[in-house]
């Protein structure tokens, strides 16, 4: 029997282009926003923050960036930029005991669980009608992000994967080497992409040396990167890695910030992260000329990511595209090996 190619590859719900899972979820979004899902958290009062005026413990001007010490649930409803921020990446803490500064890090699950739905529903608060918003993500928590996203109205765009080789042999389960990176927007057909920033070069480019890569009239052996991120610069902070910052815990990547914000945000637009820690995000923000709120718990953590930000900026530049994510050597018509 013939095989039954999709050949249509705009079609809505197609397979074959992210396109038509998109629009999908789109339409799902209103009937989920009407739906009765209910989330363990659901059962916990939600947090209530108190109206005030907020003020940034640390500023910096050319471009904007903001840093206030405090509880996100209390800072971010009472932020001025309410409604106009582009893009919030958040990395919150997992409730894995982490001995961060002041924040303790061990909350009963429900609580935990509206704690997530509350700082989740005050970065949506924050977002312009075209906002964006990514969260960084291990699996024991990554479906009720979702789900509560989505009861929020927002759509996926991608659910990408932070990939990590550092861990060790354990004999109680398979290692684990990943985070989810989730990516929603409020509107999926008018939100900041600029797929042409953060390009990589192909397979068929950096392995197969196929010509008609290099044929094309654009994007000649080149292409957005896939949705498992990984290679040189993307490992877990750790040891000597001249990123590190010390006493912080789960630094993420700058190469990281610099693919979300080049690709989800404009040169002067505003980047919101409710999770400051080491200050990867205002840095990577401030060194591609966003500008950035973020906000810290811990006094000890914003006066060391304040250094950072301010004083010592990004390390890495420019090293988030443009290369390879090629696992295989080369091979093909010039190939040496
Ligand atoms: C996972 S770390 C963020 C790491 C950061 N992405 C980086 O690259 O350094 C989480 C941070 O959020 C802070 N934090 C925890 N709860 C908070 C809250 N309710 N409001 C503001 N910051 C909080 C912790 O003190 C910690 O520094």
């Amino acid at each position: 029997m013939p095989e039954n190619k999709n050949t249509e590859f705009d079609r809505p719900g197609g397979y074959a282009t992210p396109k038509g899972a998109i629009l999908v979820q789109a339409k799902a979004a209103k009937a989920l926003l009407e739906a009765d899902i209910r989330l363990l958290g659901d059962e916990v009062p939600s947090h209530a923050a108190p109206a005030s005026t907020v003020e940034p413990a640390y500023r910096a001007d050319d471009p904007d960036t903001r840093l206030y010490v405090g509880d996100c649930r209390d800072v971010l409803p009472n932020l001025p930029d309410r409604g106009e921020v582009d893009l919030v990446f958040a990395d919150p803490p997992f409730n894995w005991d982490v001995p961060y500064d002041e924040w303790k890090d061990g909350m009963p699950r429900a609580a935990f669980e509206r704690f997530t739905f509350d700082w989740l529903d005050a970065c949506v608060d924050c977002l312009a009608p075209h906002g964006s918003i990514w969260v960084n993500i291990p699996d024991d928590t990554c479906a009720e992000i979702v789900m509560h996203l989505k009861r929020r109205g927002l759509t996926m765009i991608n659910w990408c994967v932070w990939h990590f080789r550092f861990g060790q042999h354990r004999d109680s389960s398979f290692i684990m080497s990943k985070v989810h990176a989730l990516y929603f927007a409020k509107d999926p057909a008018n939100r900041i992409w600029n797929p042409d920033a953060v390009l990589e070069q192909s397979d068929r480019a950096a392995i197969y040396n196929d010509p008609r890569t290099q044929a094309k009239s654009s994007h000649a052996g080149m292409r957005v990167p896939m949705d498992v991120w990984y290679g040189p610069y993307w490992g877990r902070i750790q040891g000597n890695n001249k990123e590190r910052r010390h006493r912080h815990h789960n630094q993420i990547p700058e190469v990281y910030l610099e693919r979300v914000i080049l690709a989800c945000s404009n040169e002067g637009g505003l980047v919101l992260d409710p999770f400051c820690g080491s200050g990867t995000t205002s840095t990577v923000a401030r060194a591609w000329n966003r500008r950035s709120i973020t906000t810290e718990y811990g006094a000890g953590n914003a006066e060391s990511a304040w250094e950072r930000i301010k004083t010592i900026g990004m390390l890495r530049k420019g090293q988030s595209s443009g290369g390879s994510s090629a696992i295989a050597p080369k091979r093909g018509p010039t190939a040496t090996a």
